[in-house]
């Protein structure tokens, strides 16, 4: 069905997951899917993220970017934020759209392999991405987010969240397709928690988002850290 591939796209050469075939397309699908509240929603999102001026945020799976100019605002006026797809076509699409914000750039590549230093953010955030990767890839992407974030940085996850009933569940599949119908959101904390994160809480949004925002841990600095054996008597 072609909305289910404008939204899921086709399988990517490089990597598991699959991509966003239009960006405009799918600004309008958009629109029309949050009912006229995706500019709240995101707002909130990018709030709720916990970034703050200064921050360098990395948002992954950034499609159009809609999060990351969400971001680069809430990190403005001396911060930054980075949206990562892999998709040519939407990254492209995102750099159109987001022009005149200098602070929120976008550039290729894939949530599980990030070309980026160990603690290099402090915010890294993914809306409506994890359901795109195939289920074995979900911890390995989980465990790159952990990687790029500095000790204490931020994480938030969105995705979407399906209707409990089955006749509404049906009508997203016959919609967008089987990902979204299945999408297994309850089980996003736990990926979060397997990942070593910490601080770890969930919340929803209107109309169906659901989101987890979690930290991680500081370093130790050398009082707290515990005693090793030959210095414990
Ligand atoms: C439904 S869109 C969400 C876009 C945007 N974050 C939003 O909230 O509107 C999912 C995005 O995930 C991207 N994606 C798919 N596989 C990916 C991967 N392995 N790593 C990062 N992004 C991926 C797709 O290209 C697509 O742009």
């Amino acid at each position: 069905m072609e909305l289910a591939r404008l939204l899921h796209g086709d399988p990517q050469t490089d990597t598991d997951g699959i991509t966003i075939a239009h960006g405009r397309g799918y600004e309008l699908f958009g629109t029309l899917a949050f009912g006229g509240r995706r500019n709240h929603v995101f707002t909130r999102l990018a709030e709720i993220s916990g970034a703050r001026p200064g921050d360098r945020a990395l948002d992954l799976g950034c499609g159009t970017g809609y999060l990351t100019q969400r971001m680069a605002t809430a990190v403005s006026p001396a911060g930054s934020a980075l949206g990562i797809d892999p998709s040519a076509q939407v990254v492209e699409h995102a750099r159109k759209l987001a022009a005149k914000q200098p602070n929120c750039t976008f550039e290729r590549g894939i949530a599980e392999q990030l070309d980026a230093a160990d603690d290099s953010f402090d915010v890294v955030v993914s809306s409506l991405m994890v359901h795109h990767l195939p289920a074995p890839v979900r911890p390995q992407a989980v465990a790159e987010m952990y990687r790029v974030l500095r000790p204490g940085g931020r994480l938030m996850i969105a995705d979407f969240r399906p209707p409990r009933g089955r006749v509404g569940r049906h009508l997203v599949g016959a919609v967008t397709g089987p990902a979204m119908e299945n999408n297994p959101i309850d089980l996003l904390e736990a990926l979060v928690r397997d990942a070593r994160f910490e601080e770890v809480s969930a919340g929803d949004l209107h109309p169906w988002i659901r989101y987890v925002t979690a930290a991680k841990p500081p370093t130790r600095t050398a009082a707290a850290k515990p005693a090793t054996r030959g210095a414990a008597r």
